[in-house]
């Protein structure tokens, strides 16, 4: 067929538990309706290579179930660059796509409104642990690193108790909360250290832990995003202040990985499913985005544009119910 469309597909940035859902949903979603795919390895990288595999329904098999990505991801350096974006479209043009579906986090949907500058038609599927994409109210992988962290913390909360110390747990969000603030509101931590929350107040910190001990709390489980500071450098400073016997747990890549939850494959299958509509309607340079329960598409220049503001009412709700 001459006029069979093509699409590229490609995962970006941070892997997140669902992608492999997402791909399968593009893929399945695109074969079923005589769209030929393309999957691109490694992310910006492998585009800038051309490091293409034809795929088609049974190269998603069996694969819904799986962390990390199929496809491979890669942070690409050349990409950040004018010259690499030129590049990059000219690829996009040379493999003769029709739209290049990007999977990933702020990062590598903003490369893909970059690419949108430059003629490339791109469909963005938010895909990242952090939730840090204001355009939406859900970003594939967030659940299953969310109800990682919060197993993690109730085994942690066991020894904790046990020996009535102060416990640091540092989750992952260089400069995003919602996994530190999740985990923390799920697993009944006393308190939350978020960069939304401004510098880490370690003073007021140790205040609220003396307090909670006054209180009759002969432990305590404080969570901290890795973008609002050391795990280790927390403990120390607490039990050099209290005497209180303080430990750091890093859960660092544990929250990256694992079979995706019910949810995200959900979340993945109806974003993944959403975006081949969207192209069939004839969209262009749009985001799938989750909003009061519904999925839809958005343009991108204004989905990248968006600003959230942080939920400070489950912060609070969260501090609230912690003692
Ligand atoms: P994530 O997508 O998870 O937020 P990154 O921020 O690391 O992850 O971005 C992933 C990749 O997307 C980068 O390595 C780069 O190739 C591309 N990218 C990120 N920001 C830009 C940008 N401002 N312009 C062009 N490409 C970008
Ligand atoms: O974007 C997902 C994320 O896991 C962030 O939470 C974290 O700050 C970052 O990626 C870590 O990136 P890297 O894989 O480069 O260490």
């Amino acid at each position: 067929m001459d006029n069979e469309k093509k699409i590229g597909i490609l995962t970006s940035g941070g892997d997140a538990p669902g992608m492999n859902a997402a791909i399968r949903a593009v893929v399945r979603a695109a074969v079923n309706n005589d769209i030929k795919v393309l999957g691109i390895r490694h992310g910006y990288e492998g585009l800038l290579k051309a490091d293409i595999l034809e795929m088609n329904a049974k190269s998603v098999s069996e694969i819904m179930q799986l962390g990390g990505t199929i496809l491979k991801t890669a942070r690409c350096a050349e990409m950040m660059t004018a010259e690499g974006q030129e590049r990059a479209a000219n690829i996009y043009k040379i493999l003769g796509l029709d739209a290049l579906f990007v999977i990933g986090g702020d990062g590598s949907l903003t490369g893909g409104l970059k690419l949108s500058r430059l003629g490339v038609d791109i469909i963005g599927i938010p895909g990242t642990i952090d939730l840090d994409l204001d355009c939406t109210d859900y970003t594939i992988g967030f659940d299953t690193a969310v109800n990682t962290g919060m197993d993690a913390m109730n085994k942690i909360r066991d020894t904790s108790s046990s020996h009535e110390r102060v416990s640091v747990v540092q989750v992952m969000g260089r400069n995003c909360g919602y996994i530190a603030l999740w985990c923390g509101a799920t697993a009944g931590a006393e308190e939350m250290l978020m960069p939304e929350n401004g510098p880490a107040d370690i003073d007021g910190l140790i205040r609220t832990i003396l307090e909670n001990r006054a209180k009759g709390k002969d432990h305590n489980l404080i969570i901290v995003a890795e973008g609002s500071g050391d795990a280790i450098a927390i403990a120390k400073a607490i039990e050099d202040a209290t005497g209180i016997e303080s430990r750091a747990t890093i859960l660092g890549y544990l929250q990256r990985g694992g079979s995706p939850t019910a949810v995200d494959r959900m979340h993945a299958s109806a974003m993944g499913y959403e975006a081949v509509m969207a192209f069939l309607r004839g969209e262009r340079n749009r985001v799938v985005v989750y909003k009061a329960g519904a999925y839809m598409t958005m343009d991108l220049e204004e989905g990248m544009a968006c600003k959230r503001p942080f939920n400070r009412d489950m912060y609070r709700m969260a501090k609230t119910l912690s003692v």
